[in-house]
């Protein structure tokens, strides 16, 4: 794949589920990569289609994620649920994409786990969101095409319970809680962040054969 612009495209407005479902339709100016660098500007007739089937699976995956996590808080305590996060974060998020027949990942620029590092576009992406959220600017949802595929990222903000397991050692991170990431994830690097930083996003991958 190569990417050489990035340029000023169409896409929908997507600043959470709840107003996603409010502004579903609406497209405007925005940044969105080109396809295998051509320079000519691509039309995506089908974001009316792409972006609510994204929006459900990605509602879902995080919901689920959030359920999974707060059960396993609450019954087995922060430690604990980090080795449940470990072992099934992805595999629940896997199941649920397998279902609707799209691939689904979490990536960042400060990743915990090295197995959810972003390739060369969701890094565009990702840069593309930090300087956004470094304006002051809310991040949205963008759509692109990368190899003939539609791909669909979505920021993801990080939450006051999101804290417990990414906040600041020895305040929002616990002893304990630290100690474990440490034994987990040795070059951890999504620590230290605080309610409303931008923690990275989520990337659907849509199979050729969806739309
Ligand atoms: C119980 C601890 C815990 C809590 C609470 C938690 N996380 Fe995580 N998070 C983890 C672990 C462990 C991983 C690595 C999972 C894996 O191995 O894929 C992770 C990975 C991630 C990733 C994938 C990228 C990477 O760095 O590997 C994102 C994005 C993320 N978390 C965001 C959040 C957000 C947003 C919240 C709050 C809604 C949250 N996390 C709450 C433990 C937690």
């Amino acid at each position: 794949m190569n990417i050489k612009s990035y340029y000023p495209f169409n896409r929908v407005i997507v600043l959470s589920i709840m107003s996603c479902l409010l502004v579903l339709g609406c497209v405007s100016d925005a940044p969105v990569l080109s396809e295998e660098g051509t320079e000519e500007m691509h039309k995506v007739p089908d974001i009316d289609l792409v972006q609510p089937v994204a929006m459900e699976v990605i509602g879902q995956a995080g919901a689920t994620l959030l359920t999974a996590l707060s059960a396993t808080i609450d019954t087995a305590g922060i430690k604990d649920a980090i080795g449940y996060c470990n072992l099934n974060a992805n595999r629940l998020v896997k199941d649920l994409a397998s279902e609707y027949g799209v691939d689904i990942k979490r990536t960042s620029l400060k990743l915990r786990n090295p197995n959810n590092e972003p390739t060369k576009d969701e890094e565009l992406i990702l840069a593309y969101y930090a300087s956004q959220h470094n304006q002051g600017e809310v991040c949205e949802g963008e759509l692109s095409k990368v190899d003939g595929v539609y791909k669909y990222y979505h920021p993801i903000y990080l939450m006051d319970k999101c804290t417990a397991c990414h906040g600041i050692k020895g305040e929002t991170l616990n002893k304990k809680a630290a100690k474990k990431l440490e034994e987990l994830y040795p070059n951890d690097q999504a620590l230290g962040y605080e309610a409303g930083d931008l923690r990275g996003m989520w990337v659907l991958t849509f199979k050729k054969s969806s739309f």
